[in-house]
């Protein structure tokens, strides 16, 4: 009987939905050359659903996302609708919601972007950072006192639990070994400032050393991963940090990668479900003129295939990726493509299909 995978789809606001549906279109390509099946449930969620009846993610939606696989999300943000109401309300509802407890980013330049990066190449831009995905920051820890008065207290914690740090770093040994490149991992904090938060990290991450002789390790506070990230980005094979840290320097990944229309991610529960999203917003002003670069997405869906234990398939989207960077499109980094958004769905989905070998 041949595998069948249930999507829920969430197109969401911008741009989200021009990407997904190329997204939607390599998946089917990929399925199809594969012999497996996939079922995609699309939910109308965002900022025009929001204004339109004032629902943001009910209760009943979740549960029934909760019956699928994996999530494909495309953008979410909205210019009418005031910052944080939906981030919190929809993509961070999620990602709590299902403890996608990891958000990867893999920074990779492919052949053929051009990179800010002076002297540099796809040899020396490839690492991956693994973000802890529901601590730190943005627990949502804190509150404020007498808003809007000149006394006004606004107090936001970080949140780390053992439990939470632990299974993060564990995850990113066992990734960096999997990974099986430079086999190491470096791990990103402030020791020197956040005295009490990135004790815990080093020390859980010096314990859970000790299990994995084969990777070496170390440290870097995470001013210093943005100086190196820049100067010396062939020093990183996999970065664990936490949840704020890793928001922050996956931006600066995503530029060095050649900009937020390569840049992929995932948000990652190894037992449950994950969610799988290009990493960039929802960029209002190029809604609806088919010029966004949807290769994020596509290679969101290739990991997604990869996480779902589709290897071949995932495989076949990434080459099909690789030679569309390389031979086709022309300065992606500049945000001229020289094709529309669908044209290079399109031309993605001729070398899945074997038409353009
Ligand atoms: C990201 C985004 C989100 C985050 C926002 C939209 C809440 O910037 O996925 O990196 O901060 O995690
Ligand atoms: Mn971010």
């Amino acid at each position: 009987m041949t595998k069948k995978y249930q999507i829920s789809v969430i197109p969401g606001d911008g741009t989200g939905p021009e990407v997904v549906k190329e997204g939607i279109k390599i998946l089917q390509a990929a399925a199809d050359t594969c012999g497996f099946s996939l079922n995609f449930t699309h939910y109308d969620l965002g900022g025009e659903h929001y204004l339109a009846t004032g629902e943001i993610l009910p209760e009943s939606t979740l549960e029934s996302i909760a019956q699928s696989d994996a999530i494909y999300l495309g953008a979410i943000g909205h210019p009418k609708v005031k910052p944080g109401i939906l981030e919190k309300g929809i993509l961070l509802r999620l990602r709590f919601y299902f403890d996608q407890y990891i958000n990867l980013r893999p920074i990779k330049l492919y052949e053929g972007v051009d990179t800010p990066l002076k002297d540099k190449g796809p040899s020396d831009i490839d690492f991956v950072v693994v973000r802890e995905n529901t601590e730190g920051l943005y627990a949502g820890a804190g509150g404020c006192l007498k808003q809007g008065t000149p006394d006004e207290v606004a107090v936001q914690e970080s949140i780390n639990t053992r439990k939470g740090v632990e299974r993060c770093i564990r995850y990113a040994f066992e990734y960096c070994r999997k990974r099986d490149r430079r086999k190491k991992l470096t791990l990103c904090g402030k020791t020197n400032v956040l005295t009490f938060a990135f004790d815990l990290w080093e020390r859980a991450f010096n314990e859970i050393a000790k299990e994995y002789p084969d990777i070496e390790t170390d440290y870097a506070h995470v001013d210093a991963i943005c100086m190196w990230m820049v100067k010396n980005p062939e020093w990183f094979d996999v970065i664990v940090t936490d949840n704020m840290f890793g928001d922050i320097i996956t931006d600066l990944g995503a530029m060095v990668q050649g900009g937020m229309g390569i840049a992929a991610g995932a948000n990652i529960n190894p037992e449950g479900i994950s969610m799988f999203e290009p990493i960039g917003g929802s960029a209002p002003k190029y809604t609806g003129k088919n010029i966004i670069n949807p290769v994020a997405a596509i290679s969101a869906a290739q990991i997604m295939l990869e996480t779902l234990g589709e290897p071949k398939a995932a495989a076949l989207i990434e080459n099909s990726v690789v030679r569309v960077l390389r031979d086709d499109l022309e300065d992606v980094a500049a945000g001229r493509m020289g094709f529309t958004t669908q044209q290079v769905g399109d031309l993605i989905m001729d070398y899945i299909k074997g038409n353009n070998q």
